[in-house]
C-alpha cells in the first residue's frame, strides 16, 4: 500500500514539475511566474483542485512518443477567489512552450464544459506558442474546440483571459471571444501574424511588443481592457476585479458589506460644473464621489478616454458606469468611444448589472475619418446597446445632451428608467452657437446680433426643463444629492423584469 501511495505521490510531483527547474529558471529569469504559482495568487490559499494532471499528448512523429510530460502544458482545474467558484486553465510555457495539442485543447474543453453545467466563471491564464507543430491539424481542431465553447459559453458564465506570455496566429481568437482580456507589459503579446510576416508582406519594422504588446492593445487597438505592470499586479488586480462578477447569468452580482451610508451628500457635486459650458472637468471625480467608498474599479483606462466605462458598487451591488468624459475631445461620441461603450454595456445587460450613465455630450465627432471609419454603424452599436438593454438603467445628466448623442446616451426614449439631470444641464437638439448660426443665417457677420440670438437661445433651451415639461427627465435634482438619488433609483429598480420579444437573435450592426 505504501508502495503505491509513493508512487502516487512520485507521478504527482514529476507533473508539478513541469518542463523541468530549468525552464522554470527561465520563465523566472524573463520576469514571469510559473503556471502554477499563478494559480496559487490567483486563488485563495489551498483552494485549488486539479484536474488531468495526468494526461499526456498522443503524438508520435518527430520523436515525441520520446517526450511527454504529464498535464501536456496544461494546468485545469477549479478553486475560490474569496470563497466564490472559479475555474481556471493556466498553460505552463515550461512544456513545448505551453503548445496547444489535441490533449491540451480537450483538457480546457473539459474544463469549460464543467463549467457551464455549474454556471462558474472561468479564467484563462494564457502563455502559449500556439499550436503544437509535431500535431498539426489536430492542435488546429483543437482550438476551434475551444472557439466553439468560448462562444456558447458566451453571456452565460463571465470568461475572463490573462494574457502573460505569447498568444499568435489564431490562437488570439479564444481570448477575443471572452469577456474581458487583460495584458501583463513586456513579457506578452497578441498578433495574428508576427513582426517577420509583417516585414516580408507590408515592409514595415516593427518590434512583438510595438506591434502587439500590452500598451498597444490597452491604449491603441483596444483588444485588451487593461494593461498590469507584471504577473503579480495582474494576478492581485484580476482577484479584485472577480468581484464585481455574478458567477453566471441566472445570478444577481454578489453584495459586499459596506460602511458607506448611501444617502451620503456631496456638498462638492454642486461647484463642479464650471460656469464657461466649454471648459472641461473631470467625470471621474462624479464617480468616485458616487461610487461606495470611493472605489471605481476601471476598464480600458488608455483607450478610447473620451468615454469612462468600469464598476462600482452602490449599498454593496455591482453597478457598470458608462460616463462621457469632458476632458477628452470635449466628451464627443467617436468611433472608437461607441464601440468600448457598447461592448461594456451588452456584457453588464448579459450578466444583470444594472448600468448608471453620466451624459455631458456635445454630439458625434463630425469629420471625413469618422465618417470613413464608419461612424454611422459604430454608433449604432452604442445606440443598439442601450436600446436592447433589459438591465435597471439610470442616467444622470450633468452638463450638455445634444442631437443624437441626448437620445443614444440612456434617454428615456430608449426605455431608461431613471433620467435624472442636474440644474446645469442643457437638453437640445444642438448647442446654442451651432442653432443661431443655422436659424439666424443671415446675421452672420453682425457679432452684436449673433451674440443675442445666442444668449436667448442659451436661456430658452440650454437647461432641463424643456425636457422636464414633456417628462424625457424624471426630476431635475441637487448634484449634491446624486448619489443618495442613484441608490434609490437601484433600490426601486431592483425586481426590474422586462423581457424583449422572441427572436432567434438580433441583429446589431457589427
Ligand atoms: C511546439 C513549441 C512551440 C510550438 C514553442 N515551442 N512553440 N513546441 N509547438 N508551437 C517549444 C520550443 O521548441 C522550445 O522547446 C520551447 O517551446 C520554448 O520555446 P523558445 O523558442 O525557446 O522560447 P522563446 O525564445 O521564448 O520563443 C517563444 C516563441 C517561439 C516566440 C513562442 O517559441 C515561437 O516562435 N514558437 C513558434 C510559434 C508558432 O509559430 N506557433 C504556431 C503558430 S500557428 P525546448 O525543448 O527547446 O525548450 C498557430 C495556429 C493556431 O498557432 C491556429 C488556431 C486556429
Amino acid at each position: 500500500m505504501h508502495e503505491i501511495l509513493a508512487e502516487l505521490e512520485a507521478k504527482r510531483e514529476r507533473a508539478r514539475l513541469g518542463g523541468g527547474q530549468k525552464r522554470i529558471d527561465a520563465q523566472h529569469a524573463k520576469g514571469k511566474l510559473s503556471a502554477r504559482e499563478r494559480i496559487d495568487l490567483l486563488l485563495d490559499n489551498d483552494s485549488f483542485e486539479e484536474w488531468d494532471m495526468f494526461v499526456e499528448h498522443r503524438c508520435t512523429d518527430f520523436d515525441m512518443d520520446q517526450q511527454h510530460v504529464p498535464g501536456d502544458g496544461v494546468i485545469i482545474g477549479y478553486g475560490t477567489i474569496n470563497g466564490r467558484l472559479v475555474f481556471v486553465f493556466s498553460q505552463d510555457f515550461t512544456v513545448f512552450g505551453g503548445s496547444l495539442s489535441e490533449a491540451h485543447a480537450e483538457k480546457i474543453c473539459k474544463l469549460m464544459d464543467q463549467a457551464m453545467k455549474v454556471g462558474a466563471p472561468v479564467i484563462g491564464l494564457n502563455d502559449s506558442g500556439g499550436a503544437r507543430i509535431q500535431e498539426g491539424v489536430a492542435s488546429l481542431g483543437g482550438y476551434a474546440d475551444v472557439f466553439q465553447r468560448n462562444v456558447m459559453a458566451s453571456g452565460v458564465i463571465p470568461q475572463i483571459s490573462m494574457v502573460m506570455g505569447p498568444c499568435a496566429g489564431g490562437a488570439v481568437y479564444s481570448p477575443a471571444i471572452t469577456d474581458f482580456i487583460f495584458m501583463v507589459q513586456d513579457s506578452s503579446y497578441m498578433f495574428v501574424t508576427g513582426p517577420d510576416v509583417v516585414k516580408t508582406v507590408t515592409h514595415e519594422t516593427v518590434t512583438a511588443e510595438e506591434l502587439g504588446g500590452a500598451l498597444t492593445h490597452s491604449s491603441k487597438s483596444g483588444v485588451a481592457d487593461l494593461a498590469f505592470a507584471n504577473d503579480v499586479e495582474a494576478l492581485s488586480k484580476l482577484r479584485h476585479f472577480f468581484n464585481y462578477l455574478p458567477a453566471n447569468n441566472r445570478e444577481k452580482p454578489p453584495v459586499w458589506p459596506t460602511e458607506d451610508p448611501a444617502d451620503r451628500i456631496e456638498m462638492s457635486l454642486d461647484t463642479i460644473i464650471p460656469n464657461d459650458p466649454n471648459k472641461p472637468y473631470d467625470m471621474k471625480e462624479v464617480i468616485l464621489k458616487v461610487a461606495d467608498e470611493g472605489e471605481f474599479f476601471e476598464t480600458q483606462v488608455s483607450y478610447a478616454k473620451n468615454i469612462i466605462t468600469g464598476f462600482i458598487r452602490i449599498e454593496g451591488s455591482s453597478v457598470g458606469v458608462v460616463a462621457n468624459q469632458p476632458m477628452v475631445l470635449a466628451g464627443c461620441l467617436d468611433i472608437d468611444a461607441s464601440k468600448k461603450a457598447a461592448r461594456f454595456i451588452r456584457f453588464c445587460d448579459a450578466f444583470n448589472i444594472p448600468v448608471l450613465t453620466f451624459v455631458d455630450v456635445p454630439g458625434f465627432m463630425p469629420g471625413t475619418s469618422q465618417e470613413y471609419g464608419g461612424i454611422i454603424k459604430h454608433g449604432a452599436k452604442l445606440l443598439y446597446a442601450y436600446a436592447e438593454c433589459t438591465v435597471p438603467k439610470v442616467t444622470v445628466i450633468t452638463r450638455k445632451a445634444y442631437g443624437g448623442a441626448y437620445d443614444v446616451m440612456a434617454s428615456k426614449h430608449l426605455r431608461g428608467d431613471a433620467n435624472l439631470a442636474w440644474p446645469t444641464a442643457e437638453i437640445a437638439v444642438m448647442g446654442p452657437k451651432g442653432a443661431v448660426e443655422i436659424i439666424f443665417r443671415k446675421d452672420i457677420g453682425d457679432e452684436e446680433k449673433i451674440a443675442a440670438r445666442t444668449e436667448e437661445y442659451r436661456k430658452k433651451f440650454a437647461n432641463p426643463f424643456i425636457a422636464g415639461k414633456r417628462g424625457y427627465i424624471d426630476d431635475v435634482i441637487m448634484p449634491h444629492s446624486t448619489r443618495k438619488r442613484v441608490a434609490r433609483s437601484l433600490a426601486m429598480l431592483k425586481n426590474k423584469d422586462i423581457e424583449n420579444p422572441w427572436r432567434k437573435h438580433g441583429n446589431i450592426p457589427l
